[in-house]
This record gives structure tokens, sequence and C-alpha cells, in this order.
């Protein structure tokens, strides 16, 4: 059995500047798909996944992102007093538990590998899963507990793949497909953000990984990559030399919320999905139509 996975890391530092100006005060990771910020969403996943510890990498102007994951007790005690007791156990519920979040900052913007390095000293030496909280998926279960099954049988480390267009190749990162069937395929290797012709295959990383610790010493050396940054996605090149990687290609579908038309695309599916809404919605969007 391989060593069991409890800690998730969610990289927030980001500055978010595709949502300005709704992004300059606040998180990007707090911009709501229906009446749930995005980090709801992984956390949620997470959680569902079997994650009982919770590290956030933030940045500066991103204490909301705290404050959110805390008792609020003026709000609790007022839902209460007007009898609103659905609301009060549903905001209850999103809540770790205590002592069960850590928060660290990256101080400086150098790139989502670096983000990944200021959560060694909280995560330690185990495995641990990583939640990009601008993706957020339509899955069931949730893509993260669809890997674990997968690191249950395999160990090692764990990416999640899903087809993109060939032509958008250069916004994420691609890997290479080797022997398996789409729960569990060998990767054998990877490339950041290529142009299609040098794209080794149209399955790119959604933004959920299990990764081995040794992938901090790595980080900890990686020269800068694609865009000036110093990215995990050629760290994760590196360690596939010592260690195994297991593709997962999830029953699911993605959303990019760093994008606006992903944003947009992921406010009217996911209020399509809400029994409380689906009615009424369908009817305002054909309407508009
Ligand atoms: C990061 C990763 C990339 C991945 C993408 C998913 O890129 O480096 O491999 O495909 O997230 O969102 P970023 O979006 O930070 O440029």
């Amino acid at each position: 059995m391989p060593q069991r996975v409890r800690t998730a890391v969610f990289p927030v530092a980001g500055l978010g500047t595709r949502f300005l100006p709704a992004t300059k005060a606040m998180p990007k990771e707090m911009l709501t798909v229906v009446d749930r910020p995005l980090i709801q969403y992984a956390v949620d996943e997470a959680r569902e996944a079997g994650i009982e510890h919770f590290v956030f990498v933030t940045g500066r102007n991103k204490g909301v992102i705290e404050d959110h994951f805390d008792r609020q007790f003026e709000l609790e005690q007022t839902l209460e007093v007007r009898g609103k007791t659905e609301a009060l156990r549903e905001l209850q519920k999103d809540l770790p538990s205590a002592g069960r979040t850590s928060f660290t900052r990256q101080q400086e913007p150098l790139g989502l590998g670096h983000a990944v390095w200021c959560a060694r000293e909280l995560v330690g030496n185990q495995p641990f899963a990583l939640l990009l909280p601008d993706m957020i998926f339509r899955a069931t279960p949730g893509v993260l507990k669809q890997m674990m099954q997968a690191y249950e049988e395999t160990g090692g480390n764990i990416i999640g793949v899903e087809e993109v267009d060939p032509a958008e190749t250069a916004s994420y990162g691609i890997v290479a497909r080797g022997e398996g069937p789409d729960s569990g395929f060998r990767i054998t290797g990877m490339v950041e953000k290529p142009e299609p012709k040098d794209a080794p295959s149209n399955l790119f990383i959604s933004g959920r990984y299990i990764l081995q610790p040794e992938i901090f010493t790595l980080l900890a050396e990686q020269p800068r990559g694609t865009g000036g940054e110093i990215q995990l996605t050629d760290a994760m090149q590196t360690l596939i030399r010592q260690q195994v990687f297991t593709g997962v290609k999830y029953d699911g579908k993605v959303f990019d919320c760093g994008s606006k038309i992903g944003f947009l695309t992921a406010n009217v599916v996911f209020a399509l999905d809400r029994p409380d809404l689906a009615d009424d919605f369908r009817k305002a969007v054909a309407h508009l139509l």
C-alpha cells in the first residue's frame, strides 16, 4: 500500500490580472461560480478525496481566503436568531476542522513551481495533492478522488489529464502518453506550453496532481523556464527519470476559470446543475437568446 495522501496544497498567490478590475482588491480565488468561491470548489474536492490538512500558499491581498475558512460568529448568530438553520448548517459544513488549515506566503511571483516549493516545510516528507483552484470540474466522483483510486494501485506520482483542442496546447502543460488505460497510463514525458507542432499529445495537465516529496528537492534547483517562471512541469520532467508518473484521464470536464470564457461558461453550467435554480435560469437564458 502506498503511503496515504492526507495533505493538499492550494497555490493562491496569483495576481489575477486577467480579471481586473474585479481582482484589484479581491483575490481571484474568491470569484464566485454561482454562489461559491472558486477556492471552495477545490477544498470540497480535496475533502471528498480524504484530504485532512489544507495548505494554502498565499500572497499579498489574500487575507480574505483565510477569513473565508474561519468561523464568522456575528453572521452565524444572526442566521441563528433569524431561524435560517439550513444556511447556517451549510456554512459550517464548508469549513475545514480546527487546526487543519495552514497558510504560508509566496513572497515573489516566480511561478507555479516556486509556489509549490514554498509549501515544503508545511508538507514535510510525505506525498501530497496539489489543486490549482482556477480549474473547477464537473465530475462525479470528484477528479482528485478518481486519481486517489489510481494512486492506491500504482503509488508514485499521478497527474489528471483531459483532451484539449490541439490548437491550444500552448496554454497548458502537455503529457506524452505511454502504455495503459485511461484510468491509469504511464506518462513518458511532459512539456510546458508547447506550440501545437511540438506537443507530444493533446492531453493537457488540468490542475490536479498527486506528488512525491522528492519534487521539492528538484524545485529548489529548478532554473526558470517558459515565461521566465520556475515551472512545476520542468521539475516533474526531471523526476520522471527516477519515479513513476501515471496519467488519469478522468471521467468529467474541466472549466478553466482563469479565462473569462471558461469562467462565464462554468457559471452557466453549474447554475443549470442546481436543482434550486435550473428551471428559472434556463427560462431566463432562453428568453435572452
Ligand atoms: C499551470 C501549469 C500547466 C497546467 C495549467 C493548468 O499553468 O504550469 O502545466 O496545464 O496550470 O491550469 P498556468 O495556468 O499557471 O500558466
